[in-house]
């Protein structure tokens, strides 16, 4: 996995990577709202002298036309083999930029600076890389690895709450892989500000997950614990117009997959329920219908887990405990999702 450095002195430490690096030419992207809230307050000396690539923000422009602007930027600003990019925002820009790095004459190098909890504890570590695509989520994307992440919460205090859930809902998850010590820890209180220790413990369980796996051929299927049904409903209201936060999707996608995970791994009731009142009380409902559940299935067959026409999920037998690919028939997914909406709606 990258190298990961977290530290609240962000720019000193990019300027200490960038230093050890040979770099013809420095690239920078950012979105709309991570050039204004966060580039000028890096304190960055080399990114000063950077070529500025700015795209729009949302995961909506997760897409083939964001990642064809940013390659013509590359290409018309001269990059070259021996250019870096360094990536400063959300999840969303770290999958775009890293996919763009990957395959811009074959490959340059690339630096995460994740600006949203969920990009620090997730989607800026672990090598993959993405774009939406054909109504599918991350449908496009390589495993490419950053050569260096940098990880701070010190850009978090502009983050819209409801992205700071997001990425609270992530740490959730890794706590449910980890221990029920973490899992009652995180649940105890509404989603919060968070310290860089508690970023540092989340992120270490995945690269723990991740150095055993990069590829995902086993182990690090752990790590699609609510995704499954979590895609499903974030493909679904992607192709509504209606995007949800990616963290929002995970939370009830962690309540259906354990929901399944008590009904076929004999979960612990107590802890689902707990779950599901955390997420009802701070994520609220998906607000999907029986007549959403066919679209859904549709949307798991296509996970990346999944062969031809099953659901794969990674269920619990309990906390601290994942068992992968769980083959799920269609009617124990409706039977979950009808279980998930009684506890949420
Ligand atoms: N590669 C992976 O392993 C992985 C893992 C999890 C999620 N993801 C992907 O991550 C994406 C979601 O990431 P996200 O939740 O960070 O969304 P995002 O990148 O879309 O950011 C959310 C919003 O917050 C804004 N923002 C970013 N930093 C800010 C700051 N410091 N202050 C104020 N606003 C800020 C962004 O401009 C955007 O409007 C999804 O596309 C998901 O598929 C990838």
């Amino acid at each position: 996995m990258s190298h990961i450095t977290y530290t609240q002195q962000v720019g000193a430490a990019l300027d200490r990577v960038l230093a050890s690096t040979s770099c013809s030419q420095l690239f920078v992207l950012v979105d709309e709202n991570t050039s204004r809230l966060v580039l000028p307050r890096i304190g960055s000396e080399r990114l000063r002298s950077a070529d500025v690539i700015t795209i729009a923000a949302g995961d909506q422009h997760k897409n083939l036309d964001t990642l064809a602007q940013v390659w013509k930027a590359l290409s018309d600003k001269g990059a070259t083999r021996q250019s870096v990019l360094v990536g400063v925002g959300g999840g969303m820009l770290t999958d775009l930029g890293g996919l763009a790095a990957a395959t811009f004459k074959r490959g340059i190098r690339f630096v995460n600076v994740p600006t949203t909890l969920l990009g620090a504890v997730d989607a800026a570590v672990g090598g993959k890389t993405g774009i939406n695509f054909n109504g599918l989520k991350n449908e496009v994307g390589v495993f490419a690895t950053a050569s260096e992440v940098i990880i701070s919460t010190c850009f978090f205090d502009t983050l819209p709450y409801q992205q700071l859930r997001s990425g609270y809902a992530e740490m959730i998850k890794h706590a449910m892989l980890d221990s029920h010590e973490a899992f009652m820890a995180l649940t105890a209180d509404a989603p919060q500000a968070v310290t860089l220790a508690q970023v540092e413990h989340s992120v270490e369980l995945k690269r723990r997950v991740v150095d055993q796996d990069p590829h995902e051929s086993g182990v690090r299927r752990v790590l699609n614990l609510g995704h499954t049904v979590g895609h499903a409903i974030e493909s679904l209201a992607l192709q509504h117009g209606r995007p949800v936060p990616h963290g929002y999707a995970v939370a009830w996608g962690l309540v259906t997959e354990t929901v399944l995970s008590h009904l076929l791994l004999h979960f612990p009731s107590g802890d689902l329920h707990r779950l599901a009142c955390y997420v009802r009380d701070y994520y609220g409902t998906p607000g999907i219908t029986c007549d959403d559940y066919s679209t859904l299935l549709e949307l798991m067959h296509h996970d990346k887990k999944s062969r031809q026409g099953e659901v794969n999920c990674t269920l619990l037998n309990h906390i601290g405990d994942p068992v992968i690919d769980n083959i799920i028939t269609a009617d124990a997914v409706n039977t979950a999702l009808d279980i998930m909406r009684d506890y949420l709606d």
